[in-house]
């Protein structure tokens, strides 16, 4: 019994680990939908266009992604290629990394598995929380990744935001300032309501990304347990066909 117990606590640390960001902050949970075709679809033209310049999907096949998410591959060539690729090629990208380390310190990492890595909730709530601090090298920082060495790519999308800060004491006295809230000082080309949107369709295909088989695994498991289900049928009936002279 106390192994079930340990284990199941075990199960539970991931989850627990990743409810907030590194300052603490509440992680919003992403509304992500892998059935949604139109989302992932508009995920994957934002991923393209404002993501891959820094990061690839080094792992993730252009045609295979249009398939899984409803594209023929000449709709793939015609709306998500832009550099050059071949449908059936990877989804690398073009910035050399030696250059990329040298403009950002670090090297963008490849996002092909970052939604498992980092979890969705995470990832929506990274991307939705950028905010203006001039003391950073880019004028951002953010709050679920304190002092990221990322730009705001999206900030024409979302407009930039300033933090609302809640002062508060800790156990010692002292004043702690924690981040709450935002207020949008500057507009931008998206509303609130739709720039969530477009972020949860952004975390939704990089969550594809993250597990491609996902959906399929779910359809085949249907079938394995109906096969289960009939197979324990035939043979309880098998086994009391058998056991029936001996009792
Ligand atoms: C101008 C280059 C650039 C663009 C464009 C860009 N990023 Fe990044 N990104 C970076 C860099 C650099 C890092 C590494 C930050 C660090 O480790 O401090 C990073 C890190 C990340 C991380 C990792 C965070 C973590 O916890 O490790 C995620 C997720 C991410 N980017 C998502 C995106 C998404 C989604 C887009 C498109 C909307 C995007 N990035 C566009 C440069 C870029």
């Amino acid at each position: 019994m106390k192994k079930i117990i340990i284990a199941l606590a075990l199960l539970a640390l991931p989850g627990l680990t990743l409810a907030s960001g590194e300052g603490g902050y509440p992680l919003a949970k992403a509304p992500i939908d892998p059935h949604d075709q139109p989302s992932l679809q508009r995920g994957a033209k934002l991923f393209v266009n404002y993501c891959m310049g820094c990061h690839s999907l080094d792992y993730q096949r252009y045609n295979r992604m249009g398939r899984d998410i409803g594209l023929t591959d000449e709709q793939v060539k015609d709306n998500l290629i832009f550099t050059g690729a071949k449908v059936g090629d990877t989804m690398k990208n073009a910035m050399p990394k030696a250059d990329a380390k040298r403009w950002f310190g670090v090297t963008p990492p490849d996002l092909t598995v970052i939604a498992r890595s980092r979890g969705v909730d995470y990832l929506y709530n990274y991307l939705q929380t950028f905010y203006k601090d001039p003391t950073r090298p880019f004028g951002v920082n953010n709050v679920v990744f304190p002092n990221a060495g990322m730009p705001h790519v999206l900030w024409e999308l979302q407009g930039m935001q300033e933090p609302v800060y809640t002062v508060h004491k800790d156990a010692a006295g002292t004043e702690v300032k924690t981040i709450t809230g935002f207020k949008l000082t500057q507009p931008g080309s998206l509303s609130p309501p739709e720039f969530k949107e477009a972020m949860a369709d952004l975390t939704n295909f990089l969550a594809y990304v993250g597990e491609p088989i996902k959906l399929e695994r779910q359809r085949i498991g249907i079938w394995v347990l109906l096969f289960l289900a009939l197979a324990t049928v035939v043979f309880y009936l098998l086994k009391k066909e058998y056991w029936k002279d001996v009792h």
